[in-house]
């Protein structure tokens, strides 16, 4: 099967042409940070206007790269797919728009697809030993949640953040050390070269919780930089280094604690914050240590692309066919994760 799968939930405009779960036959992302970099953060204005100048060029090249055009589409595609959820309102619009435009003039089966389960699902492009029952660890600029997926489509919600998500963190952390914007990969870059035993900032496990807390470790920052401004690059990198560390270990300590908790033998990365290099090292090194075989994607599918919401369409009309209720063709910014039924 065909899938034609259009991702417009945040910052990233992404059209894929996917066969299968797997084949990815294009993938264009194209991003606006360098429009909300200056804003330290997603202005959800902007980013629905950059959709709307962003989708078309971008349907075009995507289809282009997989050798579809609007002669052949008709034969070439079996179905579309769309974020329909959870993400910002008028940047799904333009998404679900698009899709529905393309299925109403093609007549094509529309699939709309859970931003999440773009993420939880998106190792499965690589890798098909990824089989339930997982443990999925969600971490990216507006989510952390673990979550125990028992079968393709049947979720337990184990707990989330309370505050801030772990790429928020990041953000704002890099925001407070003067870096701009987004701070994940700066402050990873800038980590490689720190001390990450220079500052011992808090690890907040929240025992006897399954959610995380991020806010505490921001204070602390905050409090350190009060009595400790950054003097040179080496301090900041120090910094940053004992930040990134205890961000990481946090994340790692919580995960493998769940997956051995419910005796779960495989853990799941998704979100951009798995592009984290010490994030990928802990939790490959846990991995082995543990007997849990961790996935996390390649760089390309960690953060938002249209090819992990196609593979998640794939799978999920392997389970429950082509019909979907109005209702669920809706955008829903707060859109939750529901079982397939
Ligand atoms: O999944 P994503 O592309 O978009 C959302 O759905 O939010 O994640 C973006 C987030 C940003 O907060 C960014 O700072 C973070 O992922 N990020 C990283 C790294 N690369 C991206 N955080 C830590 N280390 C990185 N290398
Ligand atoms: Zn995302």
């Amino acid at each position: 099967m065909n899938t034609l799968a259009i991702e417009t939930s945040c910052d990233e405009t992404s059209v894929s042409v996917v066969s299968d779960a797997a084949k990815i036959k294009s993938n264009v992302v194209s991003s606006q940070i360098n429009v909300h970099a200056k804003f330290f953060g997603v202005v959800p204005e902007l980013a629905s206007r950059e959709h709307i100048k962003n989708i078309n060029p971008v349907l075009e090249t995507a289809l282009k790269e997989a050798g579809v055009n609007w002669a052949n589409f008709s034969n070439k595609i079996d179905a579309i797919a769309f974020t329909c959820g959870p993400g910002l309102a008028g940047a799904l619009l333009v998404g679900a728009l698009a899709a529905k435009s393309l299925a109403s003039v093609f007549k094509k089966p529309l699939i709309p697809v859970n931003h999440l389960e773009g993420h939880i699902y998106s190792s499965y492009i690589e890798n098909k030993s990824v089989k339930p029952p997982f443990l999925s660890l969600i971490i990216s600029g507006g989510h952390t949640e673990l979550i125990i997926i028992k079968d393709f489509g049947k979720y337990e919600f184990l707990g989330a953040t309370r505050d801030d998500a772990a790429g928020e963190a990041f953000d704002k952390a890099a925001k407070m050390l003067g870096l701009s914007y987004p701070g994940g990969p700066i402050i990873d870059e800038r980590a490689e070269f720190g001390n990450c035993k220079a500052v011992n900032f808090t690890r907040p496990y929240l025992k006897g919780s399954w959610d995380f807390s991020f806010s505490g470790i921001k204070t602390a920052l905050l409090n350190y930089l009060k009595k400790e401004p950054v003097k040179n690059e080496k301090h900041l990198n120090d910094i940053c280094a004992s930040f990134r560390q205890s961000v990481a270990e946090t994340l790692c300590f919580k995960a493998f604690e769940a997956a051995q908790k419910f005796g779960l033998k495989q853990i799941v990365l998704g979100g951009g914050v798995s592009s984290n290099s010490l994030i990928r090292k802990l939790f490959m090194e846990s991995g082995k240590k543990n007997k849990i075989k961790v996935y996390i994607p390649s760089l390309v599918y960690c953060s938002d692309n249209a090819a992990m919401i196609g593979c998640a369409a794939y799978l999920k009309q392997k389970k429950c066919g082509l019909k979907y209720s109005a209702e669920l063709l809706k955008s829903n910014p707060s859109l939750r994760l529901k079982n397939w039924k």
